[in-house]
């Protein structure tokens, strides 16, 4: 088979800078051994997200010059609107300035204490809303999802049977949403199935819950279903988002992903009397309802990225990019995640570090080695973010450790791919020079983007 290439050209480049490694070493200690402290020019290559990182298009470059600021009713907002629902096909359409604003939104109206939200697995600011409320989080990831290295087609789904015991365990009517996360961020990156989105809906159906989708990367997560799933090879992108929507009553979206976009988001759904109060509490802390915290020209940029996303070829290299890195680090022996997730490859920190106890965080110190052995910045996805502390004040540490390596949409080139993967397996073969860290300040919610961490004496 032919090389799959990049599908665009560059017309507009922007300058990385290069450090030493005794300069990182230097930056990482002033930041506290926590990368998201460190200043962007300090980093080489910027693999700490996906979110909000992505080259726009000369078209929506474009787009941004027509952008309407009108405060109500500008056309923006009903390109943008008309964007949206080709997609969802729901009537009721709310922009907000990124993801966390949509969440923030739908949990203070549904959300509260004695409430339950049940999803494959939230994201931590999907949790971190949904807790602030007073509510609880419950993930019913599938078994596949719980291991990393071993390859399933769709990791990403809801293991239906404990959906089921958990709804019956907690009470239908103290259950305002069961969310669908799209693909599954937090487990991998790892895509859902058209299949189990429709037993979730069957299920919803049966309780009367409504289902939302969290599609942050609803595009990756088709392309996954059209390579991967029985029945979807001929179908074209659309025609599958458009069936992924159709089983949804309502979604939250960050355009920072799967709409090329530099910020945005939107909440969208079928239910006019929710939508209402929504809009009433948008008003309030976003913006007015036709534009919702966001300038005219961003709507702009996120109705014709949401356009392109669905490009078959720009998907197609998407998804190649992503198993090309993991490939390589595979057959170096690196413990990945398998398959490759949508929109980043993962380290499976506890088989990398198995020295280093999740107590001292293996997670992120593999993060720390990366940054000073080849300015890479990574993102711990582990017991940083989600270790929680019992009465005793003791950790309970995540289900996974991985340390998570966001590809930008666009932005890196093959040759910087392969810079990572000299990288990696680098820091890999000298592994046992890593030393765990323990924490020296935290704050109570979303703790790992402000942590103070040091190394572990031995
Ligand atoms: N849901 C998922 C699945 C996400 O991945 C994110 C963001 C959000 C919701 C919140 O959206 O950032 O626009 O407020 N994920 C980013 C990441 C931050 O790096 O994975 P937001």
């Amino acid at each position: 088979m032919q090389t799959i290439i990049e599908p665009f050209r560059i017309k507009s480049v922007e300058p990385i800078y290069f450090t030493t490694k005794e300069e990182r070493e230097t930056i990482l200690r002033a930041a506290h051994f926590n990368t998201f402290r460190i200043k962007a020019r300090d980093v080489l290559i910027d693999l700490l997200t996906d979110s909000g990182t992505s080259a726009m298009s000369s078209n929506q470059w474009a787009g941004i010059m027509q952008g309407d600021e009108s405060y109500a009713g500008s056309e923006s907002f009903f390109r943008f609107e008309n964007s949206v629902r080709s997609i969802t096909n729901m009537p009721y359409i709310i922009p907000t300035h990124q993801g966390r604003a949509s969440e923030k939104i739908i949990f203070s109206i549904l959300g509260g204490k004695g409430k339950y939200f049940i999803s494959n697995t939230l994201f931590d600011t999907t949790r971190a809303n949904i807790e602030f409320s007073g509510a609880e989080g419950i993930d019913c990831i599938c078994e596949e999802g719980k291991h990393p290295t071993i390859p399933a087609p769709f990791k990403g789904n809801m293991d239906t049977v404990l959906l089921q015991k958990t709804i019956e365990q907690v009470g239908a009517e103290n259950i305002p949403l069961i969310i669908m996360t799209i693909t599954n961020n937090s487990g991998g990156g790892q895509p859902v199935s058209m299949q189990n989105l429709r037993e979730v809906k069957a299920i919803c159906k049966q309780y009367k819950i409504p289902l939302y989708i969290d599609a942050c990367r609803f595009a990756e997560n088709a392309y996954f279903i059209k390579i991967r799933e029985e029945g979807y090879a001929q179908k074209p992108i659309p025609e599958i988002v458009r069936e992924m929507f159709s089983y949804a009553d309502g979604c939250t979206m960050s355009a920072k992903k799967d709409a090329f976009a530099n910020i945005g988001g939107f909440l969208a759904m079928h239910d006019l009397d929710l939508a209402l109060r929504c809009r009433n509490l948008l008003i309030i802390t976003e913006g007015f309802t036709t534009y919702g915290g966001l300038a005219g020209r961003d709507l702009e940029a996120i109705a014709i990225g949401l356009q392109e996303i669905m490009d078959e070829h720009y998907l197609q290299y998407r998804i190649r990019s992503m198993e090309y890195l993991t490939e390589k680090l595979a057959n170096a022996g690196v413990p990945v995640m398998q398959p490759a997730g949508g929109h980043a490859v993962y380290l499976d920190a506890k088989q990398f570090l198995p020295n280093i106890p999740a107590n001292q965080y293996p997670g992120q110190a593999l993060v720390c080695a990366l940054y000073t052995h080849g300015g890479i910045r990574a993102v711990e996805i582990g017991s940083l973010m989600f270790g929680k502390y019992d009465e005793a004040g003791k950790l309970i540490p995540a289900q996974l450790e991985l340390v998570r390596l966001a590809i930008p949409r666009r932005v890196y080139t093959q040759s910087h791919i392969d810079y990572v993967a000299e990288v990696i397996i680098e820091v890999f073969e000298k592994r046992d020079q890593i030393s765990g860290l323990k924490i020296i300040e935290e704050t109570p919610l979303l703790r790992h983007f402000t942590a103070k961490l040091k190394p572990v004496e031995n």
